[in-house]
């Protein structure tokens, strides 16, 4: 009744910014994401019939806002096993929490994948997607390889990979240019944004034609038509943040430098494009030969407190303890 299982964050190139039902956690739109292998989540999930409730630790210290999302999904998981157990989490990430990188994304793919193998029903493949999305709309696409595609359904989402990591090797320099928690959550972010925004009408409407044209640069490997498509997803999602009631600002000095040093290099021929989630933190996507200028470049920029260098990589897998 004890599994650990590992995650690696993901970047949305084609964001998930809105809801089409909040109760249920469920996305307004598809999305396009790349699973980066360099940062991790571990996490060991051990059922016991002595404990009294879902017990979650991150990063060594309890936490009791993460136990309620947590609980949500161990719930549904306990449903399909016929198990009552209640659960210890206990989850590490080398990589900073709550920052803008993902960590809850690769948190709940490391969770409902630990989960399901200590309940035995590790083959529930699609369910385990729409479990993990309860937790956070961008979880599910942790579960997968490479480039990965995640769609609505009539009821849920459906979510595969669409590029293995070794088909279109990509690499993403990410520069953190602040470890500090973001002050408005994802969540309270997207909602804000879908409620008092002028510009989500937009958002909606534009949006499937962003993803396909993403599907289909990622089908015949076009990455300037990728790296066009990408940052105006991003800068789009922003725009909705930006123009929401009160305003969301998730960018700083660091965050606005490093995205010109790349465009400065993209106008120069450097085959590289940004991406910014909910935080300050800027992704540089690139062409693995492009790598080494890209990471001079970001390392020069005034701000950018630290680089980390990731491929492509697995989706959530079960580990040794
Ligand atoms: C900007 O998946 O964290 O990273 O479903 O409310 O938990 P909840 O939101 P979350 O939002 C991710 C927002 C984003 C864009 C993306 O990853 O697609």
């Amino acid at each position: 009744m004890q599994a650990s299982a590992i995650a690696h964050p993901n970047v949305a190139l084609i964001k998930y910014w809105g809801k089409r039902d909040t109760e249920q956690n469920l996305p307004a739109t598809g999305s396009l994401s790349l699973t980066l292998a360099g940062l991790a989540t571990r996490t060991r999930v051990s059922f016991d019939p002595a404990l009294r409730a879902d017990t979650v630790s991150v990063n060594g210290a309890e936490d009791a806002k993460a136990a309620v999302g947590v609980a949500r999904c161990l719930d549904r998981l306990r449903a399909i096993a016929g198990s009552r157990d209640f659960a210890r989490v206990d989850s590490e990430n080398d990589f900073p929490t709550g920052a803008g990188l993902a960590s809850s994304a690769s948190g709940y793919a490391a969770l409902v994948t630990a989960a399901a193998a200590a309940l035995n029903i590790a083959g529930h493949d699609a369910e385990r997607a729409n479990i993990a999305r309860q937790g956070s709309g961008s979880a599910p696409r942790s579960l997968y390889d490479g480039i990965v595609l995640l769609e609505n359904t009539d009821d849920g989402i459906a979510c595969r990979s669409v590029s293995a990591p070794a088909a279109w090797p990509l690499s993403v320099l990410v520069a953190v240019t602040s470890r500090a928690p973001k002050s408005v959550g994802s969540t309270e972010g997207m909602e804000r944004s879908r409620l008092t925004s002028p510009c989500y009408p937009g958002w909606l409407e534009t949006h499937p034609a962003d993803l396909q044209a993403a599907l289909e640069s990622v089908a015949c490997r076009d990455f300037e038509a990728l790296a066009k498509v990408s940052e105006h997803s991003c800068l789009k999602m922003h725009a909705l943040a930006m123009s929401a009631q009160p305003a969301l600002v998730y960018w700083n000095a660091a965050t606005m430098a490093a995205m010109q040093v790349v465009r400065d290099l993209r106008a120069a021929g450097t085959p590289v494009f940004f991406t910014i989630d909910a935080g300050p933190q800027l992704k540089a996507v690139c062409l693995p030969e492009a790598a080494p200028v890209v990471k001079a470049a970001l390392s020069e920029c005034p701000g950018v407190l630290e680089l980390v260098e990731c491929s492509l990589g697995e989706g959530a897998r079960v580990s040794e303890p």
